[in-house]
């Protein structure tokens, strides 16, 4: 069979607007708790979609920190940094295939505070903190180029750097949520999450 013709039937679970939680925030914790026991790889990988003058743009970063908002690290100088400093508004999806479950957030990106980003930062591996300080992120380069500006920075600090201006989190800051979980004959469950005068209305949505 091609892979272009597989279709799945999807049967692990399902969802009704009384079984996720009042709030969104908490119920992607909860799946992402779920998705990591799956031993699923990368649990919080997950696709941002920016847009410039119209033109969208997506890629997959980490989440690394859920409260107010998801937060996300990466160059503030890459593409998706300067997409974010001409609209703030961006898109991001969760899709974790083993649990049959897809999650949709929409919102606005706010920069963390530098002491956040300080904290994160610190909390990286030397090696880590050496690649994401030397990469000129989006930008045109040789392999061997890279390399020398990782090995040039690494000749001049020990064990530990500090973060570089370019370099911090973002705060996706929601205003919708969408949970669907994969059901039989393509009768998916989509529960919706929209926030009114700062209550979030739950509803569900036809598949
Ligand atoms: C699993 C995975 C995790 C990633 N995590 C990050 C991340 O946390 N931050 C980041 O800047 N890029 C991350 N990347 C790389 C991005 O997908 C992308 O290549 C890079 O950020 C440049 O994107 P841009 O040119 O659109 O700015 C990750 C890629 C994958 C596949």
């Amino acid at each position: 069979m091609q892979p272009l013709e597989t279709r799945t039937d999807y049967t692990h679970g399902q969802l009704d607007v009384l079984d996720v939680l009042d709030s969104p925030l908490e119920q992607l914790q909860m799946w992402l708790s779920e998705a990591a026991e799956a031993n699923i790889l990368e649990p919080n990988g997950m696709t941002i979609s920016t847009v410039r003058q119209g033109m969208p743009s997506s890629r997959v970063v980490l989440l690394r920190g859920l409260d107010t908002g998801l937060v996300f690290y990466t160059n503030y100088l890459s593409r998706k940094g300067t997409d974010i400093a001409s609209n703030a508004f961006v898109a991001a999806n969760f899709w974790w295939a083993a649990l049959e479950r897809q999650v949709r957030i929409e919102g606005k990106l706010e920069k963390v505070s530098a002491a956040e980003s300080d904290a994160y930062f610190a909390s990286r591996p030397f090696e880590s903190q050496l690649a994401s300080a030397a990469s000129p992120q989006s930008q045109v380069v040789e392999r061997h180029v890279l390399e020398q500006m990782v090995t040039d920075l690494r000749a001049t600090h020990v064990d530990s750097m500090p973060r570089p201006a370019h370099w911090g989190g973002f705060r996706l800051v929601p205003t919708y949520f969408e949970f669907w979980q994969g059901r039989k004959a393509r009768l998916h469950d989509r529960i919706a999450f929209v926030l009114e005068a700062g209550i979030w209305r739950k509803e569900r949505l036809a598949p």
